[in-house]
């Protein structure tokens, strides 16, 4: 090869070379908790695991609580690809059009971490991740926060407690249903609005892991707390599918890899750190926690109940059906 086509083939790969490093793809990955959540931990792990398998071909920005976008501005700037990746809660869906995952909210319905991660990892949730294509998004992997615990400025023992109470939910039909069931008022607030929703009586309680409560320095505002484990918290992370599927082959599945082991890295830390998060508010002593006797959280689900059939048709009845065989659902004081 002559000389000169020699070196300017070298040159070629140098500004290749050059451009790849200086111009890494950026995934903006956006949410709406604190960094010491489950959540807020496991996408810092995303983030190294990634630009390491990719060679930092790619470059994770993360935006914690919800500095970028609240709740449903994140879900639309996804879609207009202003950022390109996040995790909201299953909650959060409805709005997407993605109305099935509110069957995650359905009250009681888990019986424990195995019965959930059967659903989530299982079938059924890869069934459920498919369903978003048809929406512009790629559902990558399922994510635990945890089990929702009731807080308010009243102990909340019995049914009775809950009445007239103004309860912030989540954007999702069947946690409003969840709180009309209790007679209580339903609020659909964004995540970020609560703590000084609570703090100036605009709602008088709310449900939330004890990670997000504690992070959010909610038991600052509340006095008490009922460790009800009533409802699952947890989340899919999701991307653009247009820019996803552009993206380089090798991109990908570095990507990838980094997500799997960024999602075993959640669920391993997810019941810990709402354990230890706890315990902080409890030795805080500035919120008094409640744990109900089986009688009394059996109670409380069996006021929950007529929302499974309030909204079967929302969710589906056959979606409801195989989620609680599957999941082994024992739905206290269902029949
Ligand atoms: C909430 O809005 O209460 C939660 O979905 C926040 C979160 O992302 O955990």
């Amino acid at each position: 090869m002559p000389l000169l086509r020699v070196l300017a083939a070298c040159a070629l790969i140098l500004t290749a070379t050059a451009a790849s490093r200086a111009d890494p793809i950026v995934i903006k990955f956006s949410h709406v908790v604190a960094i010491d959540t489950p959540k807020g931990q496991a996408a810092v792990k995303f983030k190294q695991l990634a630009e390491q398998y990719t060679n930092n071909k790619v470059r994770i920005e993360i935006y914690p609580n919800s500095q970028l976008y609240k709740d449903k501005e994140e879900l639309e700037a996804l879609q207009l690809g202003s950022v390109q990746m996040l995790a909201p809660s299953l909650a959060k869906f409805g709005p997407l059009g993605a109305k099935e995952f509110e069957a995650f909210d359905l009250p009681c319905l888990f019986p424990d971490y195995q019965g959930l991660h059967r659903i989530t990892q299982g079938d059924i949730g890869k069934g459920l991740l498919k369903r978003l294509e048809s929406k512009g998004i790629i559902g990558l992997a399922y994510w635990d926060n945890g089990f929702k615990i009731f807080s308010a400025n009243r102990p909340l023992k019995t049914v009775d407690d809950f009445k007239g109470l103004k309860m912030r939910v989540q954007s999702s039909k069947v946690l409003e249903a969840q709180m009309r069931a209790l007679r209580a008022i339903p609020q659909v607030m964004p995540f970020s609005e609560v703590y000084q929703a609570l703090q100036t009586g605009v709602v008088d309680g709310t449900e939330n892991p004890p990670s997000n409560m504690y992070t959010q320095k909610m038991f600052e505002v509340q006095k008490n707390a009922t460790l009800s484990d009533h409802g699952y918290l947890g989340y899919a992370v999701i991307v653009n599918k247009d820019f996803w599927e552009k993206l380089p082959a090798d991109v990908r599945t570095g990507l990838e890899k980094a997500m799997t082991e960024a999602t075993t890295y959640n669920n391993d830390i997810a019941a810990k750190d709402n354990d230890s998060a706890l315990e902080a508010m409890k030795a805080s002593g500035k919120t008094d926690f409640y744990q109900p006797s089986t009688e009394e959280r059996a109670a409380l689900c069996k006021a929950m109940e007529p929302v499974y059939e309030e909204m079967q048709s929302r969710i589906g009845a056959e979606l409801i059906a195989s989620i609680r065989k599957e999941a082994g659902s024992i739905v206290q004081g269902m029949k």
